[in-house]
Protein backbone atom coordinates (compact mmCIF):
# COMPACT_ATOMS: atom_id res chain seq x y z
CA UNK A 1 0.00 0.00 0.00
CA UNK A 2 1.48 3.36 -0.73
CA UNK A 3 2.38 5.79 2.16
CA UNK A 4 -0.15 8.36 3.08
CA UNK A 5 0.31 11.71 4.80
CA UNK A 6 -1.27 11.70 7.95
CA UNK A 7 -1.69 14.54 10.41
CA UNK A 8 -0.53 13.39 13.53
CA UNK A 9 -2.41 16.28 15.60
CA UNK A 10 -6.03 15.13 14.33
CA UNK A 11 -5.36 11.95 12.84
CA UNK A 12 -7.57 12.88 9.83
CA UNK A 13 -6.11 11.46 6.58
CA UNK A 14 -7.33 14.50 4.08
CA UNK A 15 -5.06 16.55 1.16
CA UNK A 16 -5.03 19.39 4.01
CA UNK A 17 -2.36 16.94 6.11
CA UNK A 18 -0.27 17.33 3.34
CA UNK A 19 0.61 21.07 3.75
CA UNK A 20 0.57 20.61 7.25
CA UNK A 21 4.36 20.34 8.57
CA UNK A 22 3.45 18.32 11.20
CA UNK A 23 2.08 15.62 9.31
CA UNK A 24 4.21 12.27 8.38
CA UNK A 25 4.71 9.37 5.95
CA UNK A 26 2.90 6.73 7.64
CA UNK A 27 1.49 3.31 6.48
CA UNK A 28 -1.78 3.11 8.36
CA UNK A 29 -2.42 -0.19 8.14
CA UNK A 30 0.54 -1.83 8.41
CA UNK A 31 0.74 -3.71 11.95
CA UNK A 32 3.89 -3.55 13.78
CA UNK A 33 6.15 -6.39 13.84
CA UNK A 34 8.36 -8.28 16.24
CA UNK A 35 6.84 -9.65 18.61
CA UNK A 36 8.45 -9.98 21.89
CA UNK A 37 8.10 -13.52 23.24
CA UNK A 38 9.76 -12.92 26.87
CA UNK A 39 10.49 -10.30 29.19
CA UNK A 40 12.90 -10.33 32.42
CA UNK A 41 13.51 -7.48 34.72
CA UNK A 42 16.79 -7.66 36.13
CA UNK A 43 16.26 -4.63 38.38
CA UNK A 44 14.36 -1.31 38.48
CA UNK A 45 16.47 0.06 35.30
CA UNK A 46 17.61 -2.70 33.83
CA UNK A 47 15.41 -5.40 31.66
CA UNK A 48 15.09 -8.41 28.94
CA UNK A 49 13.54 -8.79 25.68
CA UNK A 50 13.32 -11.87 23.76
CA UNK A 51 12.23 -10.84 20.17
CA UNK A 52 10.89 -13.22 17.70
CA UNK A 53 12.99 -12.56 14.33
CA UNK A 54 13.72 -15.79 12.64
CA UNK A 55 16.07 -13.99 9.60
CA UNK A 56 17.99 -11.73 12.35
CA UNK A 57 18.51 -14.35 14.61
CA UNK A 58 19.87 -16.46 12.15
CA UNK A 59 22.07 -13.97 10.47
CA UNK A 60 23.06 -12.50 14.10
CA UNK A 61 27.49 -12.27 15.05
CA UNK A 62 28.92 -11.60 18.16
CA UNK A 63 29.93 -7.89 18.51
CA UNK A 64 26.67 -6.35 16.48
CA UNK A 65 23.48 -4.69 17.01
CA UNK A 66 20.47 -3.30 15.92
CA UNK A 67 18.53 -0.33 15.28
CA UNK A 68 15.20 -0.57 17.03
CA UNK A 69 12.72 1.82 16.96
CA UNK A 70 9.65 0.96 19.73
CA UNK A 71 6.73 2.31 17.90
CA UNK A 72 5.99 4.59 14.80
CA UNK A 73 6.71 7.63 16.23
CA UNK A 74 9.90 6.29 18.27
CA UNK A 75 13.35 7.67 18.17
CA UNK A 76 15.70 4.99 16.75
CA UNK A 77 18.42 3.55 18.53
CA UNK A 78 21.05 1.33 18.67
CA UNK A 79 21.23 -1.86 20.68
CA UNK A 80 23.54 -4.69 21.14
CA UNK A 81 22.61 -8.35 20.30
CA UNK A 82 23.13 -9.57 23.99
CA UNK A 83 22.01 -13.16 22.40
CA UNK A 84 20.43 -15.06 19.66
CA UNK A 85 19.20 -18.07 19.37
CA UNK A 86 18.67 -19.40 15.75
CA UNK A 87 16.72 -22.70 16.65
CA UNK A 88 13.63 -20.43 18.27
CA UNK A 89 14.70 -17.60 16.19
CA UNK A 90 14.85 -14.93 18.98
CA UNK A 91 17.64 -12.21 19.41
CA UNK A 92 17.97 -10.70 22.66
CA UNK A 93 18.44 -7.15 23.97
CA UNK A 94 19.14 -5.94 27.76
CA UNK A 95 18.24 -2.60 28.24
CA UNK A 96 19.05 0.10 30.55
CA UNK A 97 16.09 2.47 30.39
CA UNK A 98 18.35 6.04 30.94
CA UNK A 99 16.28 8.61 29.15
CA UNK A 100 12.86 9.04 27.23
CA UNK A 101 13.39 6.28 24.69
CA UNK A 102 14.74 3.22 26.84
CA UNK A 103 11.84 4.54 29.78
CA UNK A 104 9.02 4.78 27.34
CA UNK A 105 10.35 1.44 25.96
CA UNK A 106 10.59 -0.19 29.97
CA UNK A 107 6.80 1.30 30.26
CA UNK A 108 5.47 -0.40 26.81
CA UNK A 109 6.81 -3.66 25.95
CA UNK A 110 5.36 -6.16 27.54
CA UNK A 111 5.08 -9.94 26.10
CA UNK A 112 2.88 -10.26 23.06
CA UNK A 113 3.20 -6.47 22.35
CA UNK A 114 5.36 -5.69 19.15
CA UNK A 115 8.15 -3.83 18.40
CA UNK A 116 7.89 -1.34 15.42
CA UNK A 117 10.52 -1.58 13.83
CA UNK A 118 14.05 -3.59 13.52
CA UNK A 119 17.33 -3.02 11.83
CA UNK A 120 20.33 -5.14 11.61
CA UNK A 121 22.08 -7.17 12.19
CA UNK A 122 24.76 -4.08 11.96
CA UNK A 123 28.32 -3.64 12.55
CA UNK A 124 31.27 -5.61 11.54
CA UNK A 125 30.98 -8.77 13.80
CA UNK A 126 33.59 -9.83 16.55
CA UNK A 127 36.32 -11.01 14.93
CA UNK A 128 37.85 -14.30 16.69
CA UNK A 129 41.55 -14.68 17.22
CA UNK A 130 43.32 -17.54 17.45
CA UNK A 131 44.05 -16.73 21.11
CA UNK A 132 43.91 -19.68 23.23
CA UNK A 133 42.91 -17.66 26.44
CA UNK A 134 40.87 -14.81 26.63
CA UNK A 135 39.73 -12.68 29.59
CA UNK A 136 36.17 -11.73 28.68
CA UNK A 137 35.39 -8.26 31.12
CA UNK A 138 32.04 -6.96 31.61
CA UNK A 139 30.81 -4.28 33.16
CA UNK A 140 27.03 -3.42 34.29
CA UNK A 141 24.74 -3.41 31.50
CA UNK A 142 28.13 -4.56 29.55
CA UNK A 143 27.71 -7.79 31.11
CA UNK A 144 25.21 -8.70 28.34
CA UNK A 145 26.82 -7.46 25.29
CA UNK A 146 30.27 -9.66 25.74
CA UNK A 147 28.15 -12.87 26.58
CA UNK A 148 28.15 -13.74 22.54
CA UNK A 149 31.43 -13.08 22.68
CA UNK A 150 32.64 -15.37 25.36
CA UNK A 151 30.40 -18.16 24.24
CA UNK A 152 32.17 -17.52 21.02
CA UNK A 153 35.69 -17.82 21.65
CA UNK A 154 34.44 -21.05 24.24
CA UNK A 155 33.48 -22.79 21.36
CA UNK A 156 36.47 -22.30 19.14
CA UNK A 157 38.04 -23.79 21.79
CA UNK A 158 39.97 -21.19 23.69
CA UNK A 159 40.35 -21.00 28.05
CA UNK A 160 37.84 -18.25 28.61
CA UNK A 161 38.10 -16.38 32.37
CA UNK A 162 34.80 -14.07 32.81
CA UNK A 163 35.96 -10.49 35.06
CA UNK A 164 31.60 -9.37 35.39
CA UNK A 165 31.16 -6.02 37.45
CA UNK A 166 28.42 -4.68 39.40
CA UNK A 167 27.60 -2.12 42.08
CA UNK A 168 26.08 -4.83 44.05
CA UNK A 169 24.74 -8.27 44.34
CA UNK A 170 21.38 -6.96 43.31
CA UNK A 171 21.94 -5.88 39.97
CA UNK A 172 23.88 -8.66 39.17
CA UNK A 173 22.37 -10.79 36.26
CA UNK A 174 23.66 -13.99 34.18
CA UNK A 175 25.87 -15.53 36.39
CA UNK A 176 24.76 -18.78 35.50
CA UNK A 177 24.80 -18.37 31.65
CA UNK A 178 28.56 -16.97 31.87
CA UNK A 179 29.71 -20.09 34.65
CA UNK A 180 28.68 -22.30 31.68
CA UNK A 181 30.32 -20.08 29.02
CA UNK A 182 33.87 -19.63 30.91
CA UNK A 183 36.67 -21.97 32.51
CA UNK A 184 36.98 -19.72 35.23
CA UNK A 185 34.84 -16.88 36.45
CA UNK A 186 35.32 -13.80 38.97
CA UNK A 187 32.84 -11.74 40.44
CA UNK A 188 33.44 -8.43 41.33
CA UNK A 189 30.46 -5.55 43.28
CA UNK A 190 32.04 -2.33 44.29
CA UNK A 191 30.60 -2.85 47.82
CA UNK A 192 31.25 -6.28 48.19
CA UNK A 193 27.99 -7.98 48.63
CA UNK A 194 28.53 -10.36 45.52
CA UNK A 195 32.04 -11.88 44.47
CA UNK A 196 35.42 -9.83 45.50
CA UNK A 197 34.99 -6.27 46.46
CA UNK A 198 36.59 -4.02 43.84
CA UNK A 199 36.23 -2.67 40.51
CA UNK A 200 36.49 -4.82 37.15
CA UNK A 201 40.18 -3.63 36.93
CA UNK A 202 40.68 -5.64 40.35
CA UNK A 203 39.04 -9.06 38.67
CA UNK A 204 41.50 -8.00 35.61
CA UNK A 205 44.36 -8.07 37.72
CA UNK A 206 43.35 -11.12 39.58
CA UNK A 207 43.26 -12.70 36.18
CA UNK A 208 46.82 -11.34 34.77
CA UNK A 209 48.62 -12.63 38.38
CA UNK A 210 46.93 -15.98 38.06
CA UNK A 211 47.09 -16.58 33.83
CA UNK A 212 50.53 -14.77 32.49
CA UNK A 213 49.52 -16.39 29.40
CA UNK A 214 46.45 -14.44 28.54
CA UNK A 215 46.19 -13.32 25.13
CA UNK A 216 43.60 -11.38 24.64
CA UNK A 217 41.40 -9.19 26.60
CA UNK A 218 37.19 -8.34 25.45
CA UNK A 219 35.76 -5.46 27.82
CA UNK A 220 32.61 -4.08 27.64
CA UNK A 221 30.74 -1.46 29.75
CA UNK A 222 30.64 2.18 30.10
CA UNK A 223 33.35 4.11 27.83
CA UNK A 224 35.05 5.02 31.67
CA UNK A 225 35.09 1.46 32.64
CA UNK A 226 36.74 0.11 28.75
CA UNK A 227 39.10 3.14 29.48
CA UNK A 228 40.10 1.80 32.66
CA UNK A 229 40.40 -1.72 30.94
CA UNK A 230 42.71 -0.61 28.53
CA UNK A 231 45.35 1.39 31.15
CA UNK A 232 45.39 -2.18 32.78
CA UNK A 233 46.51 -4.26 30.09
CA UNK A 234 48.82 -1.26 28.63
CA UNK A 235 52.15 -2.10 29.81
CA UNK A 236 52.53 -5.79 29.25
CA UNK A 237 50.76 -5.57 25.71
CA UNK A 238 47.68 -7.54 26.01
CA UNK A 239 45.50 -6.97 22.67
CA UNK A 240 42.41 -5.54 24.35
CA UNK A 241 39.23 -5.14 22.23
CA UNK A 242 36.38 -2.93 23.08
CA UNK A 243 32.67 -1.90 22.37
CA UNK A 244 32.36 1.80 21.55
CA UNK A 245 28.63 3.31 21.76
CA UNK A 246 28.64 6.90 20.25
CA UNK A 247 25.39 8.49 19.35
CA UNK A 248 24.30 6.86 16.21
CA UNK A 249 21.12 8.14 13.87
CA UNK A 250 21.48 6.05 10.72
CA UNK A 251 23.45 3.19 11.40
CA UNK A 252 24.74 2.75 8.16
CA UNK A 253 27.96 5.45 7.99
CA UNK A 254 25.76 8.22 6.38
CA UNK A 255 25.71 10.80 9.12
CA UNK A 256 28.71 10.81 10.76
CA UNK A 257 27.39 10.90 14.26
CA UNK A 258 28.94 8.23 15.35
CA UNK A 259 32.77 9.08 14.37
CA UNK A 260 35.39 8.02 16.92
CA UNK A 261 39.29 8.81 17.08
CA UNK A 262 41.13 5.51 16.75
CA UNK A 263 45.06 5.88 16.46
CA UNK A 264 44.78 9.63 15.77
CA UNK A 265 41.86 8.44 12.92
CA UNK A 266 38.62 9.01 12.23
CA UNK A 267 36.60 5.76 12.31
CA UNK A 268 32.83 5.41 12.39
CA UNK A 269 31.25 3.12 14.95
CA UNK A 270 28.71 1.57 12.67
CA UNK A 271 30.68 0.54 9.61
CA UNK A 272 34.10 -0.06 10.98
CA UNK A 273 33.29 -0.76 14.50
CA UNK A 274 31.77 -1.31 17.31
CA UNK A 275 34.84 -3.21 18.21
CA UNK A 276 38.16 -1.35 18.53
CA UNK A 277 41.28 -1.55 19.95
CA UNK A 278 40.83 -0.25 22.87
CA UNK A 279 45.01 0.94 22.99
CA UNK A 280 44.37 3.00 20.22
CA UNK A 281 40.92 4.57 21.36
CA UNK A 282 40.10 8.25 21.99
CA UNK A 283 37.76 7.71 25.54
CA UNK A 284 37.67 11.17 26.03
CA UNK A 285 36.67 12.48 23.20
CA UNK A 286 34.01 9.58 22.97
CA UNK A 287 32.81 10.96 26.37
CA UNK A 288 32.72 14.38 25.54
CA UNK A 289 30.70 13.55 22.24
CA UNK A 290 28.07 11.30 23.93
CA UNK A 291 27.24 14.22 26.36
CA UNK A 292 27.12 16.90 23.51
CA UNK A 293 22.77 16.43 23.43
CA UNK A 294 22.08 16.34 27.63
CA UNK A 295 20.14 18.58 27.39
CA UNK A 296 18.24 18.59 24.52
CA UNK A 297 18.16 14.69 25.76
CA UNK A 298 16.71 16.07 29.11
CA UNK A 299 14.42 18.13 27.47
CA UNK A 300 12.62 15.02 25.78
CA UNK A 301 12.44 12.81 28.94
CA UNK A 302 10.70 16.05 30.88
CA UNK A 303 8.08 16.37 27.95
CA UNK A 304 7.24 12.88 27.99
CA UNK A 305 7.26 12.22 31.89
CA UNK A 306 5.01 15.46 31.75
CA UNK A 307 2.53 13.69 28.68
CA UNK A 308 2.21 10.16 31.10
CA UNK A 309 1.31 12.42 34.00
CA UNK A 310 -1.27 14.33 31.77
CA UNK A 311 -2.56 10.81 30.61
CA UNK A 312 -2.69 9.72 34.06
CA UNK A 313 -5.11 12.82 34.81
CA UNK A 314 -7.24 12.40 32.17
CA UNK A 315 -7.28 9.50 30.02
CA UNK A 316 -8.77 11.41 26.94
CA UNK A 317 -5.45 13.34 27.09
CA UNK A 318 -3.94 9.45 26.04
CA UNK A 319 -5.94 10.63 22.32
CA UNK A 320 -3.58 13.88 21.88
CA UNK A 321 -0.91 11.74 20.64
CA UNK A 322 2.42 13.22 21.33
CA UNK A 323 4.47 15.31 18.65
CA UNK A 324 6.26 13.21 16.11
CA UNK A 325 8.78 15.52 15.66
CA UNK A 326 10.04 15.64 18.99
CA UNK A 327 12.81 13.34 18.83
CA UNK A 328 14.15 15.15 15.67
CA UNK A 329 14.14 18.21 18.45
CA UNK A 330 14.59 16.62 21.72
CA UNK A 331 17.06 13.47 20.87
P1 LIG B 1 18.63 9.72 26.11
O1 LIG B 1 18.28 10.57 27.30
O2 LIG B 1 18.21 10.15 24.75
O3 LIG B 1 20.19 9.51 26.10
C1 LIG B 1 20.91 9.08 27.24
C2 LIG B 1 22.36 8.90 26.81
O4 LIG B 1 22.41 7.80 25.90
C3 LIG B 1 22.92 10.09 26.04
O5 LIG B 1 23.46 11.05 26.89
C4 LIG B 1 23.90 9.46 25.13
O6 LIG B 1 25.11 9.26 25.82
C5 LIG B 1 23.29 8.10 24.80
N1 LIG B 1 22.49 8.13 23.58
C6 LIG B 1 21.41 8.90 23.30
N2 LIG B 1 20.97 8.69 22.05
C7 LIG B 1 21.79 7.76 21.52
C8 LIG B 1 21.86 7.13 20.24
N3 LIG B 1 21.01 7.43 19.25
N4 LIG B 1 22.85 6.25 20.02
C9 LIG B 1 23.72 5.92 21.01
N5 LIG B 1 23.70 6.48 22.23
C10 LIG B 1 22.75 7.39 22.48
N6 LIG B 1 22.01 0.57 25.52
C11 LIG B 1 21.43 -0.45 26.17
O7 LIG B 1 20.68 -0.22 27.13
N7 LIG B 1 21.63 -1.75 25.78
C12 LIG B 1 22.42 -2.07 24.73
O8 LIG B 1 22.57 -3.24 24.39
C13 LIG B 1 23.04 -1.00 24.01
N8 LIG B 1 23.80 -1.24 22.94
C14 LIG B 1 24.34 -0.21 22.24
C15 LIG B 1 25.09 -0.50 21.11
C16 LIG B 1 25.65 0.50 20.36
C17 LIG B 1 26.44 0.14 19.13
C18 LIG B 1 25.45 1.84 20.76
C19 LIG B 1 26.05 2.94 19.94
C20 LIG B 1 24.70 2.16 21.87
C21 LIG B 1 24.14 1.14 22.64
N9 LIG B 1 23.35 1.40 23.75
C22 LIG B 1 22.79 0.34 24.44
C23 LIG B 1 23.07 2.77 24.22
C24 LIG B 1 21.64 3.16 23.86
O9 LIG B 1 21.49 3.27 22.46
C25 LIG B 1 21.28 4.49 24.54
O10 LIG B 1 21.32 4.30 25.94
C26 LIG B 1 19.90 4.95 24.14
O11 LIG B 1 19.89 5.40 22.82
C27 LIG B 1 19.45 6.06 25.08
O12 LIG B 1 18.18 6.51 24.62
P2 LIG B 1 17.20 7.31 25.57
O13 LIG B 1 16.28 8.10 24.70
O14 LIG B 1 16.56 6.39 26.53
O15 LIG B 1 18.12 8.25 26.44
FE1 LIG C 1 25.60 7.61 11.12
FE2 LIG C 1 27.40 5.86 12.03
S1 LIG C 1 25.47 6.31 12.83
S2 LIG C 1 27.60 7.25 10.39
MG1 LIG D 1 16.90 9.56 23.31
Amino acid sequence: MPAVRVCARSRAHSRACLDCPKSQAVKPSQPPVHEIVARDDFSDATYLLEVRHPQMARAARPGQFVIVMAHERGERIPLTLADFDRAKGTITLVIQAVGKTTREMQQSCKVGTRLHALVGPMGIPTHLSKAKKVLCVGGGLGVAPVFPQARAYKEAGAYVVGVLGFRSWDLVFWKGKFESACDELVLCTNDGSAGIRGFVTDGINLALKKHPDLEEVVAIGPPVMMKACAQATRARGIRTMVSVNPIMVDGTGMCGGCRVQVGGKVKFACVDGPDFDGHQVDFDDLMARLARYKPQEQAALERWLDTCKAIQRTPEAALELPDPFEEVRGG
